[in-house]
Parts: structure tokens; sequence; C-alpha cells
């Protein structure tokens, strides 16, 4: 079984956030199945030189692109067995951020068409194309509009997951034509309300569609959480799945990971409280080893909670614990968490920034981990809180729900959960962990169980050779 795995991102080489995760651990967990997987991404200017300098040039091809042709340029390495291609054109892809630009619908139309038209020019014959959210979403209405008749890429499958369905790449409806080049015959397959939507192509042209979590699969399929897209899935629902994603256990690994101070491991969590006392240190925060310390590590966007949390944040610090804060995003977030530091200066920290090294530190330093996401196609933080040993606190949406099980539930669990999207239902699941921290016989059994927590890809990677094999 062949897969080429298609992302706008990838760990070690580039990220921004949690696809870049899935796309640097899946595939090697693939492979350990006997898959062969390949990992294809834009070759950004911000990958670092380190990585540049492996690189071994493969081959150059124009990509058409409607009335462009555009050059493509190959590079590729194998990075811990795991085969990466490249995709060079500087016009796109040399620039400071990996998005956020005017053009970004037309860079990742390029980018996907020019992953079809590599395969005609390199000798490699994958069996699927595992495309990954809206910027690789136009590879399964390309295959299917263009590259059909190309006798190699004609039984390829296709298979697309959403890993949040909020970024659609939705643009003004001329986009179909001008940019992406669709003859009119097939513009009908991204309009949707009267604009360019690829992922609603995809959504449309892909013969499998999965989602990174079995709750946000069923989530999706409402208005509440589908962003107008509940109504096409229902109608597809035939064709869709949810498959919780993994975490790369090997990295995240309190027992070996650098970027901490003192490593542990279930069997002997001791050095959990050196990095407690390391990480008050590094933030400037007195030095309380008794104390709960409370973290999130968060892109700073409203679906991530935070609404709730700065609508009781007050009666939160009112408590007697310290909290910390890690993450960038929207100016009124930052704003706001800035000025908590500055309101409770013996208690609240915030490091703006998307820091992955001190995470690491927030992860395992921390006692508690916070995480009252409105909507969570998976969530990965939850599952490395757990992995370092760190009690999350979450809301029981998407995949947070089916990993997260409440304490206090008959039969035990993991964490804090609590249902509503409601601030003080929040601040009452705080409480019932600051209850459990308490507790200084049963807290560090907590922990313990924390630590045992089996988070790795195994099970769904056998899950997606599972699908692979039956499209
Ligand atoms: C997105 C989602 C997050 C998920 C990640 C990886 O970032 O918001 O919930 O864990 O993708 O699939």
């Amino acid at each position: 079984m062949k897969i080429l795995y298609a992302a706008s991102e990838a760990n070690p080489f580039i990220a921004s956030g949690g696809l870049a995760d899935v796309a640097g651990s899946l595939p090697a967990a693939l492979q350990k199945l006997d898959a062969q997987c390949r990992v294809i991404l834009p070759l950004y200017s911000s990958i670092d030189e380190k990585w540049r300098r492996k690189m071994k040039f493969v081959t150059y091809f124009n990509v058409p692109l409607g009335w462009r042709q555009q050059y493509c340029g190959v590079f590729t390495l194998v990075h811990e067995g795991v085969t990466f291609y490249f995709l060079d054109n500087e016009f796109y892809f040399k620039r400071d951020r990996i998005y956020g630009y005017f053009d970004d619908g037309e860079r990742f139309a390029f980018f996907s068409k020019a992953v079809l038209e590599m395969l005609v020019h390199i000798d490699y014959e994958p069996d699927v194309i595992h495309c990954n959210d809206w910027q690789t979403a136009m590879i399964p209405v390309f295959l299917n509009v263009y590259y059909r008749s190309v006798p190699k890429l004609h039984d390829i499958h296709s298979v697309f997951t959403i890993h949040n369905i909020q970024y659609q790449g939705q643009y003004d409806f001329a986009v179909a034509g001008d940019v992406c080049g669709l003859p009119e015959w097939a513009q009908g397959i991204v309009e949707y309300g009267g604009d360019c939507n690829m992922m609603k192509g995809a959504i449309e042209e892909c013969e499998r569609i999965t989602t990174v979590s079995p709750t946000y699969a069923k989530e999706i399929l409402e208005p509440y959480f589908g962003h107008h897209l509940e109504y096409l899935l229902r109608s597809k629902s035939w064709k869709l799945s949810g498959i919780l994603n993994g975490i790369d256990i090997k990295s995240y690994n309190p027992k070996t990971d650098p970027n901490i101070v003192e490593h542990y491991n279930a069997a002997d969590p001791k050095g959990k409280a050196v990095n407690k006392a390391a990480l008050q240190e590094e933030l400037g925060l007195p030095a309380e080893p008794d104390k709960p310390l409370l973290a999130m590590v968060t892109r700073l966007v409203s679906h991530k909670g935070l609404d709730l949390v700065r609508y009781i944040f007050d009666e939160l610090a009112a408590e007697d614990l310290q909290i910390i804060i890690l993450g960038n995003g929207d100016a009124e977030y930052e704003d706001f968490f800035r000025e908590m530091q500055d309101r409770y200066p013996e208690k609240v920290r915030f490091v703006c920034g998307f820091v992955p090294a001190l995470a690491r530190r927030f992860y395992a330093g921390a006692d508690l981990f916070l995480m009252p996401s409105q909507s969570e196609p998976c969530g990965l933080s939850q599952m490395l809180a757990l992995r370092y040993g760190t009690i999350p606190i979450v809301r029981a949406t998407g995949g947070l729900a089916d990993s997260i099980t409440d304490w206090d539930s008959p039969d035990g669990g993991n964490g804090f959960t609590f249902q509503s999207y409601n601030a003080h239902d929040l601040l009452g699941a705080v409480k019932r962990a600051l209850g459990l921290y308490e507790n200084k016989e049963v807290w560090p059994q907590a922990v313990k169980k924390a630590l045992k927590c089996d988070f790795s890809w195994k099970n769904s990677a056998k899950q997606y050779m599972d699908l692979y094999l039956h499209i």
C-alpha cells in the first residue's frame, strides 16, 4: 500500500499548529504497519537551512494553473525512514509566514496542482493520495477534472481529512476560473453559497472524508459545528468517518525530552516537581511547590474557549493557584492576558508566541492543563499534557470528549470535563480539579495514571490502513 500524504505543514520542518504534529507522525506509524507513506509539502523559505542542506534535487516542470505556467522544482529527503518531497516555487513560498496572504487561494491551488503534476513526471505511483485541510482540498478536484485521463493517475484513490472545518479556503467565485483554471462545466464543484469554496470541492470529489475524532465526525453534521457545510456533509455521510489522532510518543517523552529540565516517568515521577520549580523560575513566578500550577498552551482564537476564561478570570485568580498561558493570536486575547498578568503579578504569567520548546516545559511543569474549547476537532495538547503527567480540564467536545473522561465518572477517569459552553461550568470543573490536588494521597495516583495513558498512533494508524484498504 503506497500513500502520498499531502499537507501544508509537517514536523519537524514547518509548523503552525496540530496539523504539523499529525503530518509529522502518522506517516511513520503507517510505515510500521508495512505501508509505504511519503509526505509532500511546499518548500517554504522558512524551512531551516539545516534541512535544506540535506535535500536532493529531483526534477522540475511547469504547472499549468489557469492561464499561468508556473515553475515547480522537486526536492526530497528521507527523515527517520519517511521520504518527504518539497515543492519549490519562490513566487509562492518565499514569504515570511506560511499563511495569511491575499493570494493564499492561488498559492495552495498551485501546490495542489503541482502535487498531481509531479506524479506525471517522477517514477512513483501511489495507491492513495491523502489530503489534509483546505490547502490541499483542490487535489481531489484537479485529479478528477484533469488527471484521470493520465493512465498512471487513472486509479489513484483520494482521502480528505478535515482537521478544522472552520477554515475552508473560501474566495470570490472568480477564483474557480481565473486562479484554479477550472473549465466552466467544473466550476460548480467548488461553488458554495456563491463563492469558491475549496473544502466543499474536496468533500464532493474525494472518495473518503475523515476527520480527527469520532465525536467531531458527528458534530460537523450539525449547524453549531458545521460552519455551513453541515447539509452537504450529511448528504456525504456515507463516506465520512472519524479517527482519533495519536501523538508522537517518541518525541514527547518526559523520560528523554531534551527540552525539559529533569526526566521522569510513571515509575519514577519525582522529576516532575523539579520541572515545576524550574518553570516557575523561568517565568519569574514565586517558587511555590505546593500551589497548583494551571497551564494553557493554545492559539488565541475564540473557538479555543477564551471567552469563558475571560468571563471568570477574576474568580479563577481568587483561588489559591498560579496560572500560566502560552500562545498568540487575536489581539483582544493577547491584550487581555497581558492585562491579567499586570493585575495579578504574583499569580499570572502570559508568554505571547508559538514556542514549541517552552510548550513542552509547560506540559512538564504544570499540574493542571486547561482546554475549554468551544469546538475541538481533536486537540493534541490534552494528550500531551497527560503524557507529561498533567491533568487536563476540558470541555467535552470533539476529540476532547473522545480522549478525556471525568475523574468523578463511575469508572474513574483521566481528567475533568464539563459539558455546556458556560463559564461557571468551567469554573466548577477547575474547582473539582483543585479539590483533587488538595488530596495529597490521591493526587500522586492521578499523576501516575496520567503518565500511563497511551495515546500513541498504534490504534489510529490501523484504522487509517483499514480505510485505505477498503476504498
Ligand atoms: C487542528 C484542530 C485540532 C487538531 C489538529 C490536528 O489544529 O484544531 O483540534 O488536533 O488540527 O488534527
